[in-house]
């Protein structure tokens, strides 16, 4: 791995260790049903993360194949191919796991794999943990459309609040990419507001309105956590902010159910909100 791609944040070792108490709590809590139970990993990596500090942990898919009761199917996908050949090894070195590596763009294969699985007799955890503004709308709809998975989404919210420029004038730029990942335009009205202050002119008498300007950091969290509950039936209220040495907020991890069915929501959200909140 390159210095480049090195993670560093401790929000590396958090996220993980919340992916891997979930995962345990879910293959529990399943384990006399008769679901084929499957686990996906959109941004999979290779395996192996290498912390800032040299250290080598187990990456997601790693965590995901040596939980004590295994799923049915594993599903990891990376775009990287270099990456994909690692994970190559590591299906060779798991054949007890029925795993199937993804050589693809996790929109896509997301996509295809939701849409080509009868979630009748189905139900999956799905891990979506991109570096940046990859995940698009689309897929999270297409997720939240089976009624039978549970979503941990990494949200990329310094990516995201980069593109929010503080001029509005200057989002034309970026406008499509912002589109692809909140499902269309409705940011532009809850992100930018008209500033209330009306400057007065030099002019005596005379008055002209200034721009609009950009919301704070609380706002954008809840038009994403409430544009996420356009879809998705419960999203667990409690999300973990990762922020950086300089207190910025780098990602929010979301919990996200899509199930309708009122006692796998509960048990699902309990779970996760107590993970959630418990921070070792
Ligand atoms: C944050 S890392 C994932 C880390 C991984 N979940 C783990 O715990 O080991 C994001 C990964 O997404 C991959 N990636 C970037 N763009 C992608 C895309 N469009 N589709 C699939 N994978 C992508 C990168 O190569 C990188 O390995």
């Amino acid at each position: 791995m390159s210095k480049k791609e090195t993670f560093g944040g401790v929000w590396t070792i958090e996220k993980l260790d919340i992916l891997s108490k979930y995962l345990d709590f879910y293959t529990t809590a399943l384990k006399n049903q008769n679901f084929r139970k499957i686990y996906v990993d959109g941004f999979a990596g290779e395996g192996e993360i290498t912390l800032r500090n040299g250290q080598k942990i187990e990456g997601s898919a790693s965590i995901a194949l040596n939980i004590g009761l295994p799923f049915d199917r594993y599903y990891f996908i990376e775009l990287n191919t270099k990456k994909a050949k690692k994970l190559e090894l590591l299906k060779y070195s798991r054949k007890d796991r029925n795993i199937t590596i993804i050589n693809s763009d996790a929109n896509i294969a997301l996509q295809s794999l939701v849409l080509n699985t009868d979630w009748r007799y189905s139900r999956g955890v799905f891990f979506v943990d991109p570096f940046a503004t990859q995940t698009e709308w689309k897929t999270l709809k297409v997720i939240s459309d089976t009624g039978s998975i549970d979503l941990w989404f990494l949200f990329p919210f310094y990516a995201v609040n980069r593109l929010f420029a503080k001029d509005k004038e200057q989002i034309v730029l970026w406008k499509d990419r912002l589109n692809n990942c909140f499902g269309g335009n409705d940011w532009e009205d809850v992100i930018y507001k008209k500033k209330e202050a009306v400057q007065l002119s030099i002019f005596e008498g005379e008055q002209f309105e200034s721009d609009f300007e950009k919301v704070g950091t609380d706002s954008i969290i809840k038009y994403v956590t409430n544009k996420l509950k356009t879809i998705f039936p419960y999203v667990a209220p409690n999300p973990r902010i990762f922020k950086n040495e300089k207190n910025s907020i780098m990602f929010i991890l979301f919990f996200m159910t899509s199930s309708k069915n009122p006692k796998a929501q509960v048990l699902a959200s309990k779970c996760a909100e107590h993970i959630l909140k418990t921070k070792e």
